[in-house]
C-alpha cells in the first residue's frame, strides 16, 4: 500500500485538518531523555520516523506508551544506555539529537553519523562544534561519533548557519546544563519555539529572540505535557492543492506559521483568508497564476520543505518562474518526474527555471523523498488522466500520516494501491 493512483482534475472543498508536526515531534521526542519523570505528548502524528525514534529511545532505555491514538507517555524503568542502534539512527537524521541529552545526563553517548533524506550533504560540525564549546569532546570511528564530557558547562555559541537540528540539539542539552547558554543565529522556525515551550515546562528558563536564544538550564528537569504544534508543511501541502484543483477548503493549522507561503501563493493570486486557527484557502479551477520568483530560506524565509510542492503550481502558471533553492544542495531530482507529466522545467545547478504550461497529464512516476513524492502527487491532482506515484521504499508516509485519506475527504480521486 505505498503507491498512489490519482485521477485528476477535481475540484477540493470541505474542511480538513493538519496532523500535529513530524519536525516538531522528532526533537521533542529526544527531549524526553533529559528526564525521568513522565512526559505526556499529545497530536503525535501516526508516521514512519516516529515509529523509528521511539524504537531508538526504547533501546535506550525510555518506557515508551502509546495508549490512545495520538498521545504518547514517556518515562523510565532502566539506567540511560549512552550506545544507540546504529542501524536505527542511519534512518532518519533527527536521530542524531539524542547525543547531547545522552552527555549531559550519563556523560557518554556513541551515536551514528546520521541517514535521512538523500537530498545533499547534511553534515553535522555546528551540532559538533555547539557540543565541544559545552565540553564534550569526540572522537569519529566508521562513521561512529563516540562522545564523552566530564561535566558539561553552559557556552556562547555562535552558529555560522541558523540549522533547524543544530539549534534544537544545543538548546535541548542546554537545558540540563546549570548556568546561561547564548546560542547565536538559531535557526527561527516554529518548530524551534515548540521545542523551547517543552522544555520551559519541564524547568528550564528559554528566551527565545530571532538573533539569539538564551537556555537558564537546571541540574534537574521535571515531568511535562504537552501538545504538538500542527504540522504547517503538511496544510501548507494542502492548501497547493486547493490553489492547484479550484475549490475552497479550510484547512485547520496555525496561520501565523504559514505566512511565508500565504504571501507567496497570495503573490500569484491565491485567495486565501487567515481565521485563528485555520486558513481558508478559495481558487478558481480554470485560473492561471502569476509566475513567481522564489529563494528558499530559512524561515521566516520560504520553506525548503515546500519547494518542491510549490513546482507543481508554477507549471501551470501564466509565464516563467524561478526557484532557487539555497537550503541544501542538492533537491530538484524530482523535476523528471514532473517533466515526464508535461512540466517544462530546466535545472541550473541550485535554480529551476519553470515555464509554465497550460496542462500536465497522467504519467507513472516515483517519489524521491517525501517532499518531492508529495509534489507528484499534487501534480497528478491537477494533472489531465490517471497519475501512478510509486512509493516503494514509502518515503511519503515518513512525512503525512493520511495523505489519501485527508485529500479524499476534500474532494480529490486518489487511492493507496
Ligand atoms: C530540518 C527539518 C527538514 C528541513 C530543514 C530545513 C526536521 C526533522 N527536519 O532538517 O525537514 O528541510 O530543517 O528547514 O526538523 N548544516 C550544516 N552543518 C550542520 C547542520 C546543518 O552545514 O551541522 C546544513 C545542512 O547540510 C543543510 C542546512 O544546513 O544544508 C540546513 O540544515 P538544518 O537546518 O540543520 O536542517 P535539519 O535540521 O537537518
Amino acid at each position: 500500500m505505498s503507491d498512489f493512483r490519482i485521477t485528476g482534475g477535481h475540484r477540493l472543498e470541505g474542511k480538513v485538518r493538519a496532523q500535529g508536526s513530524k519536525n516538531a515531534s522528532l526533537p521533542i521526542f529526544v527531549a524526553t531523555l533529559l528526564t525521568d519523570e513522565e512526559i505526556i505528548l499529545r497530536r503525535v502524528p501516526h508516521l514512519k520516523d516516529i515509529h523509528t525514534l521511539t524504537e531508538i529511545l526504547q533501546a535506550l532505555g525510555k518506557t515508551v506508551e502509546h495508549n490512545q491514538s495520538n498521545i504518547y507517555s514517556f518515562s523510565k524503568t532502566q539506567k540511560l544506555s549512552g550506545k544507540a542502534p546504529h542501524q536505527q539512527v542511519r534512518k532518519m537524521r533527527a536521530s542524531f539529537l539524542v547525543l547531547g541529552p545522552l552527555l549531559a545526563r550519563i556523560g557518554g553517548a556513541e551515536v551514528a553519523l546520521p541517514g535521512g533524506d538523500a537530498i545533499g550533504m547534511r553534515p553535522v560540525d555546528l551540532h559538533l562544534s555547539g557540543l565541544q564549546a559545552m565540553g564534550a569532546e569526540f572522537e569519529l570511528r566508521e562513521g561512529v561519533v563516540y562522545a564523552r564530557a566530564k561535566r558539561l558547562r553552559p557556552a556562547e555559541i555562535f552558529l555560522k548557519y541558523p540549522s533547524v537540528g543544530a539549534t534544537e540539539h544545543l538548546m535541548m542539552t542546554a537545558a540540563l546544563i546549570p548556568g546561561r547558554t547564548a546560542i547565536h543565529n538559531p535557526a527561527q522556525e516554529p518548530e524551534i519555539s515548540d521545542l523551547a515551550q517543552l522544555l520551559t515546562k519541564m524547568g528550564a528558563k528559554i528566551t527565545v529572540t530571532p538573533s539569539h536564544i538564551e537556555v537558564a538550564g537546571c541540574e534537574r528537569l521535571c515531568a511535562a505535557d504537552h501538545t504538538i504544534i500542527p504540522d504547517r508543511l503538511c496544510a501548507g501541502t494542502y492548501a497547493i492543492a486547493t490553489a492547484l484543483c479550484g475549490g475552497e477548503v479550510e484547512i485547520g493549522a496555525n496561520p501565523t506559521h504559514l505566512r511565508p507561503l500565504i504571501a507567496v501563493l497570495r503573490e500569484a493570486g491565491v485567495k486565501i483568508e487567515e481565521h485563528t486557527e485555520s486558513i481558508l484557502v478559495r481558487a478558481d479551477k480554470n485560473q492561471r497564476y502569476r509566475p513567481l520568483e522564489i529563494e528558499t530560506r530559512p524561515h521566516p524565509g520560504f520553506p525548503t520543505d515546500l519547494q518542491a510542492p510549490m513546482m507543481p503550481l508554477l507549471a501551470l502558471a501564466s509565464g516563467t518562474s524561478r526557484i532557487t533553492e539555497t537550503v541544501f544542495e542538492d533537491r530538484f531530482a524530482y523535476v523528471q518526474g514532473l517533466q515526464k507529466m508535461g512540466a517544462s522545467v530546466e535545472v541550473w545547478g541550485q535554480t529551476a527555471i519553470i515555464h509554465g504550461v497550460e496542462k500536465l497529464h497522467g504519467a507513472e512516476v516515483q517519489a524521491l523523498d517525501i517532499r518531492a513524492g508529495v509534489a507528484l502527487v499534487l501534480a497528478g491532482l491537477a494533472a489531465e488522466g490517471v497519475t501512478i506515484v510509486r512509493d516503494p521504499k514509502e518515503h511519503i508516509a515518513r512525512g503525512y500520516q493520511n495523505l489519501g485519506g485527508d485529500l479524499r475527504q476534500i474532494g480529490a480521486e486518489i487511492s493507496a494501491t
